[in-house]
């Protein structure tokens, strides 16, 4: 062996001792999903929604390694709806502690808009059905219902059926170390549901018949507070779920989001 082969054997060791290094580097730093979340093939749209199950069943209980807390219910500070929306309805209502329960029991439907054009933003649309959500505060009232008053502070249950949910937003793609990331722009929810039945604990200070008689109108015509009551919580429920998405994604690029072979 000449002292030519040598240096080259040698060589060649450094090269697979730096080359096995840089892939276990690799390794550590390549973006790896929280468990059980894995990749799917670029518009394996099956896949894509298998995963948004596993993410909606791992956020009921929280994802703590994200920085995400249980979801079950989900939490949101405040929803207001103040002044007359029209000639039936004449209210101002203040929901506090709001809990949104079941939201992460949702059946996607459809999940679309990924796209390999990284040069404009994107437009993600998703469809999913929910067969019951319950929304339970504390509330606030006073105004009028096709011209009845009301007026009450108590505890407010709604439970919605077969809510069906348009769920668009628009990410913007950003660059940074050579590789792109993206983030929520504007998101949009639009809702459609068969049913929701309200129930309101103390209103006309605990009068049992005024409370009665006051529910079953308002439970007989859903449709006049639900129309521009669901706008307001979906409003609401978009910049939280735009805060969880960014927290859920912030240091993802999306060079790793799809499988490549
Ligand atoms: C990507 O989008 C930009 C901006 O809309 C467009 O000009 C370009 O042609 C697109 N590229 C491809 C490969 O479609
Ligand atoms: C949650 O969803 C399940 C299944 O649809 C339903 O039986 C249950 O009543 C719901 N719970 C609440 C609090 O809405």
């Amino acid at each position: 062996m000449g002292l030519n082969t040598i240096y080259e054997s040698n060589q060649k060791q450094v090269l697979l001792i730096l080359s096995a290094v840089l892939s276990i580097q690799s390794c550590v730093f390549a973006f790896e999903f929280p468990e059980p979340i894995t990749r799917c093939h670029f518009a394996d749209e099956k896949c894509m929604i298998e995963q948004a199950h596993k993410l909606f069943e791992k956020a009921a209980t929280g994802v703590p390694e994200r920085d995400i807390p249980a979801l079950e219910p989900m939490k949101l500070d405040k929803i207001e709806m103040l002044g007359d929306k029209n000639s039936a309805l004449k209210i101002d209502l203040i929901m506090n502690d709001v809990e949104i329960h079941n939201y992460t029991k949702a059946r996607v439907i459809s999940i679309k808009g990924f796209s390999k054009n990284l040069s404009k933003p994107m437009k993600l649309v998703s469809q999913n059905i929910n067969p019951r959500i319950t929304i339970k505060s504390k509330y606030k009232i006073n105004g009028n219902i096709l011209v009845l008053p009301i007026r009450g502070e108590g505890e407010l249950t709604m439970v919605l059926d077969n809510v069906k949910t348009r769920f668009s937003t628009t990410l913007k793609v950003e660059k940074r170390d050579g590789k792109h990331f993206l983030s929520g722009d504007t998101i949009k929810l639009e809702t459609q549901m068969d049913n929701v039945h309200i129930d309101m604990t103390n209103l006309f200070n605990g009068d049992k018949t005024l409370s009665e008689s006051m529910l079953q109108v308002m439970n007989e015509n859903w449709r006049l507070l639900s129309d521009d009551l669901t706008p307001i919580i979906n409003k609401a429920l978009g910049n939280k779920v735009k805060e969880l998405l960014q927290k859920f994604f912030k240091d993802i690029p999306y060079e790793d989001y799809f499988l490549t072979d």
